[in-house]
């Protein structure tokens, strides 16, 4: 028998002699195929999905009772800072007071604070103008001509709701999602 002849008969031979090395063959393929497209899909996947330590923090609690009225403090939310303050009695009663014709963006103070807690307003404390983070939670901080924040970058000034009332920003200090989770105690996020 010639070479060529020798090598045909010895791929009949394994093909025709021996079926189930055909189908293990074949699904070693179909594996290495789906490892393969596993491998290339996983990462995009991955990559889509938040760090862990970013899902740890999607969520806060702040313990309020160490917040004396007329104090702010700053906690940190995914990243942003948040202004939580106890607002006195004068500071709620002005907020309420503010006609809606006199806003840059009009809203109520009851729509920005929860029913029954109107003390406590819990706000996002970046500027809406160009992002920086107002003045206004220290004592010693100028708290502008509405007695809420001040943001020294451009000048705008928000009130104790933190509403914008002058300045370049166009809207008020934004509200995040939190619910309280007892007397003294929110949870954001
Ligand atoms: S960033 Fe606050 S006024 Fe411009």
């Amino acid at each position: 028998m010639s070479d060529t002849a020798t090598v045909r008969q010895a791929i009949t031979t394994v093909g025709a002699a021996d079926p189930s090395k055909r189908d293990f063959l074949k699904l070693l393929t179909g594996s290495a195929v789906v490892i393969g497209v596993g491998a290339i899909v996983w990462p995009f996947i991955d990559s889509m999905s938040p760090a862990k330590d970013v899902l740890a923090l999607s969520s806060i609690e702040v313990d309020l009772a160490p917040v004396q009225e007329g104090q702010a403090i700053t906690v940190v939310w995914r990243g942003k800072p948040v202004f939580v303050r106890n607002r006195t009695a004068d500071e709620i009663k002005t907020a309420e007071g503010v006609a809606l014709n006199q806003l840059i963006d009009p809203q109520s103070d009851a729509d920005r604070v929860k029913a029954g807690k109107e003390k406590w307003l819990v706000v996002i404390g970046i500027c809406t103008h160009l992002g920086c983070v107002p003045l206004g939670n220290k004592v010693s901080d100028p708290r502008g001509d509405f007695g809420g924040w001040f943001c020294p970058c451009h000048g705008s000034q928000y009130d104790t709701s933190g509403r914008v009332r002058h300045g370049p920003a166009p809207s008020n200090l934004g509200l995040p999602p939190y619910a309280f989770a007892g007397d003294t105690k929110i949870k954001i996020g």
